[in-house]
């Protein structure tokens, strides 16, 4: 493993965030890079120290302590990225919903859509308005990592999904009631989604502007849906967001779960690397959407459960499925986000082995 040399000379290595932004691209790279989502967070005892004193959107809107929860897991793990502390529902607020997270819960909208006049009467406003707090903590972090050289993902729920939190007005198992509102009224679902794609569309812009160098879209609950509603539906919407901000130039991570069925229309929607979820295999998906996209994921975040064999052992499938594939271009993450009981030393082993396995040959490691 692997076949992808990198193009530099030997003796001198590439940085993080060459080898990053060049497996985004589809060009050869040393090792696979490796990130994980959710990484800043609760299975961390240096994240859960801070939270004693301070709710999540206390850290999300003082930059300094946003920075300082970004860079907990870069100095705990050997990650090839950053992704800046947020959350995808901010945007939210900005656009007139009241938000909060309550404890052992998860997010609360208390004022969620439920007539085409909360609809009308949510604000499109510019993200230097709304968000300046994630738009600072980028800048500051931009600084502190420039002289490691580790690329900072930005990021922005997809319209769909902020959609599902806006109408449902938290969580949500069948989203009834916005799956509703899409099939039964389309001016009012077109409407609240053109809103959303704008405000997503210039928040990505606007955090690539401020110094992220990666940009991902989080279409997490976008497997609710079937093909011909994704397509009908949302897909015009994200792609617009897409559109929008791809002025940046910064390549762009398109996330979902449980996208088996609508990989190629996700493909289609936009982005330069499309990320999956473990319920289909690595190589098949890739298959799916082809060679002109690279990938991202997918292992299931349960296998950091299991003892360090079983662990690896998946690892490396999800590994030997992206080499099957032939292509430069994988990018290696979790299915979906790491859990708040995940073992800390799996989580080391885990990443530190991506690296060995992918740059040196099979039987070298140990
Ligand atoms: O990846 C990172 O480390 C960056 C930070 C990040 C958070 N949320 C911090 C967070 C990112 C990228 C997100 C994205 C996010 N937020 C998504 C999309 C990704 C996914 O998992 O599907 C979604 C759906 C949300 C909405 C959200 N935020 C929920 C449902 C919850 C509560 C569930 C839970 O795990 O408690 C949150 C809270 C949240 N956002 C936490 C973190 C670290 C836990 C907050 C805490 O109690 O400290």
């Amino acid at each position: 493993m692997p076949a992808f040399q990198s193009p530099g000379p030997a003796g001198s290595p590439m940085t993080k965030t060459e080898r990053f932004l060049a497996a985004c691209r589809r060009q050869p790279v040393d090792y696979t890079p490796v990130w994980l989502m959710r990484q800043a967070g609760r299975y961390m005892v240096e994240y859960r120290a801070l939270r004693e004193h301070y709710t999540i959107l206390d850290l999300i809107k003082s930059p300094e302590l946003a920075m300082a929860v970004t860079l907990q897991p870069i100095d705990a793990f050997d990650l090839d990225a950053a992704i800046i502390f947020a959350d995808i529902l901010p945007p939210l607020e900005g656009m007139g919903l009241s938000l909060e997270f309550v404890k052992g819960e998860g997010p609360l909208i208390h004022n969620p859509l439920r007539t085409p006049a909360d609809v009308a009467a949510l604000q499109v406003r510019p993200p230097e308005e709304t968000l300046h707090f994630t738009l600072d903590a980028i800048k500051l972090t931009r600084q502190a990592l420039e002289g490691r050289q580790i690329p900072l993902i930005g990021f922005s729920g997809a319209p769909f999904t902020l959609a599902a939190y806006a109408v449902e007005g938290g969580g949500s198992k069948n989203h009834v009631r916005v799956k509703s509102l899409m099939m039964s009224d389309p001016a009012t679902w077109h409407s609240l989604m053109e809103k959303l794609s704008v405000v997503v569309g210039h928040y990505l812009l606007a955090q690539a502007r401020a110094g992220a160098q990666v940009l991902q879209l989080f279409d997490s609950w976008v497997g609710q849906l079937s093909p011909a509603d994704y397509r009908s539906h949302v897909l015009p919407h994200s792609r617009h967001a897409l559109e929008i901000a791809r002025e940046a130039g910064v390549p762009i991570i398109h996330f979902g779960t449980d996208t088996a069925g609508i990989l190629p229309l996700m493909r289609e929607a936009g982005g330069d690397v499309i990320g999956v979820d473990w319920r289909i295999d690595l190589d098949t998906a890739w298959r799916m959407v082809g060679p002109g996209v690279a990938v991202q994921g997918n292992l299931d975040p349960i296998a950091l459960f299991a003892p360090w064999p079983q662990l690896r052992q998946r690892a490396q499938q999800v590994l030997d499925a992206a080499h099957t594939v032939g292509w430069p271009g994988h990018i290696f993450n979790l299915g979906h986000g790491i859990l708040p009981q995940t073992p800390v030393d799996n989580v080391r082993r885990l990443v530190d082995f991506v690296h060995e396995y992918t740059a040196n040959p099979k039987d070298e490691v140990a």
